[in-house]
């Protein structure tokens, strides 16, 4: 017999009996599989899978029991009012992140007097996230986005195309600056690094260590590697007062913090907290005076 939307949810939920997140990882599944929203499954409760769509609700639910996110396993993430493709190739965005566009957001409503067209740099952008976002909610911004992996500037132009948003990105690969012209100067740069040290890889979800990129989550032996390179080249690359945005481990976050607090080229560096109250952002203007 053919299942219900509800009996396909209840039977989802022992299948996903390993998952810590079993409830919304069965309804992500299903309301992708079936083009509606979340939401609306509960007004679809009575409607009957087609085979094909029970056959591969079963597929999807064997590959999130195997621990495959359920983003890569649908191909699809939400993060802040956009919906992305999302694929191996490419880190999931996570809801820290949004917040990371949030705190990028403020200080252009604030700079908007002086900063009329802002120029902003993404290093690291992976699917295109952060650039995406600020291209969508900042008009006047103008976008560069870069990454070491061609794979992720692939997903991340395809993103800018599907959204719409292709014109108002430039994306450049190559090593976080070295991407860019030596003289090229923004008032923002904005990255979400990766930011894991490698001794820590065994203490990761099995979801992430198995599935996502490792050059999107690992940075050395510290963690810090790729942070370190960042803080150090980005004064050649922003405008006197341009603003340093960085999501970091809150581990380590006010590490990185006290190494530029009354540094020569850095002023006003402050920690900002995320939603959950964990200190997770790095913001640090360059000097006026240089
Ligand atoms: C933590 S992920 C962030 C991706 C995306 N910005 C987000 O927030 O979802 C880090 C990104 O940096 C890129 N990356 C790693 N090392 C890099 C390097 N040396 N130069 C440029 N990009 C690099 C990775 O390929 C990955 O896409």
């Amino acid at each position: 017999m053919q299942p219900t939307v509800a009996s396909a949810l209840r039977s989802a939920l022992g299948a996903l009996a390993s998952s810590s997140t079993p409830r919304s990882d069965a309804e992500e599944l299903l309301s992708r599989l079936l083009g509606s929203s979340r939401a609306q499954l509960n007004l679809l409760g009575a409607r009957k899978l087609t085979r094909p769509e029970a056959t591969r609700f079963a597929t999807w639910l064997a590959r999130r029991a195997a621990h495959e996110p359920v983003q890569y396993i649908t191909g699809r993430a939400a993060f802040r009012d956009l919906d992305l493709a999302v694929e191996p190739r490419v880190l999931i965005p996570r809801p820290e992140t949004e917040g990371l566009v949030e705190v990028v957001l403020e200080v252009l409503r604030a700079e908007a007097p002086r900063w009329a067209a802002p120029r902003v740099l993404d290093l690291g952008t992976g699917s295109g996230v952060v650039a995406l976002a600020l291209a969508s909610e900042w008009p006047a911004a103008d976008l560069t986005a870069t990454d070491a992996s061609a794979g992720a500037l692939e997903v991340a132009s395809a993103n800018a195309a599907a959204l719409g948003l292709a014109g108002r990105i430039r994306f450049l690969p190559g090593h976080w600056f070295e991407a860019l012209g030596a003289q090229e100067r923004f008032e923002v740069v904005v990255s979400n690094p990766p930011y894991i040290a490698t001794s820590e890889r065994d203490a990761l979800p099995e979801d992430v260590r198995s599935f996502e990129p490792p050059q999107a989550l690992f940075s050395g032996a510290s963690g810090l590697d790729d942070a370190r390179e960042i803080v150090e080249q980005a004064p050649r690359h922003l405008v006197p007062g341009g603003l340093l945005a960085l999501e970091l481990a809150e581990e380590r976050v006010h590490q990185v913090a006290g190494s530029l607090q009354g540094a020569p080229g850095w002023q006003a560096v402050e920690v900002r907290d995320d939603l959950a109250r964990r200190p997770r952002y790095l913001l640090a203007r360059a000097s006026v005076l240089r």
